[in-house]
């Protein structure tokens, strides 16, 4: 499964970059917004920090045509970029010319399974199902992600599951257990994933009892 970074912070890109898991980045509009940096350039310095990863840049047009003329613009920046369009009907209508053209797109704001099979018909790369809001309003995100993975394969659809809105570990467990191929996260949650109470109690002993020890005679 791969690990994604859920910002648009080059200092979080780059220490998560050091870590050795980091397999890509996604941004939204609300991500670019806190960085207050011009977009385009802050794109395109992310997507120079993580050459290797999928980068994925959101438009905001609303419209067919909008959207088209975003996404090629976005599209043409670097050879790693993904463009992603909302899981609006004008969306998934460019979606299907965008595909067609080779363009690789990220359908984000998906909150139900019968959105996830519009993505897959017009030839979405990635669907994002956002499972922490579902939570937040008592549905149960990840249920989502489970529907998901058996209409893409029942029907043997090649989009990738990208479940977004990461909240805690369990979501990043469960999202392996469900099969989906990316997890995109906040830098806090995957730092977290490093952490664990035991682990740190049970080196502390080691290294405690270790230091009676002599190496040599
Ligand atoms: C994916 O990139 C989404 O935009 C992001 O995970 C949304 O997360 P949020 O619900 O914390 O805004």
């Amino acid at each position: 499964m791969k690990f994604y970074l859920d910002t648009a912070n080059i200092d979080e890109i780059r220490e998560a970059k050091n870590w050795g898991i980091l397999d890509g980045v996604t941004t939204n509009p609300s991500l670019v917004a806190k960085e207050r940096k011009a977009f385009i350039p802050l794109i395109e310095e992310i997507c120079d920090l993580v050459p290797e990863g999928d980068i994925s840049a959101e438009v905001t047009a609303t419209d067919f045509d909008g959207i088209v003329k975003e996404a090629h613009e976005l599209a043409k920046l670097r050879k790693n970029i993904v463009v992603k369009v909302p899981l609006i009907k004008e969306g998934i209508k460019a979606v299907k010319v965008l595909s067609s053209e080779g363009i690789r797109i990220n359908t984000t704001l998906c909150f139900s399974a019968v959105q996830a099979l519009l993505a897959a018909k017009v030839g979405a790369s990635y669907i994002s199902p956002f499972v922490g809001r579902l939570d937040e309003a008592a549905s149960d995100g990840m249920r989502l992600v489970r529907n998901i993975r058996e209409i893409y394969d029942k029907s043997q659809y090649k989009t990738e599951i990208l479940v977004a809105a990461l909240r805690h570990p369990m979501h990043v467990l469960d999202a392996a257990l469900a099969g989906a191929e990316v997890v995109t996260m906040p830098f806090g949650l995957l730092d977290k994933l490093f952490q664990h109470p035991m682990t740190d109690i049970g080196l502390k002993a080691f290294l405690k009892d270790w230091a009676s020890v002599k190496r040599t005679e």
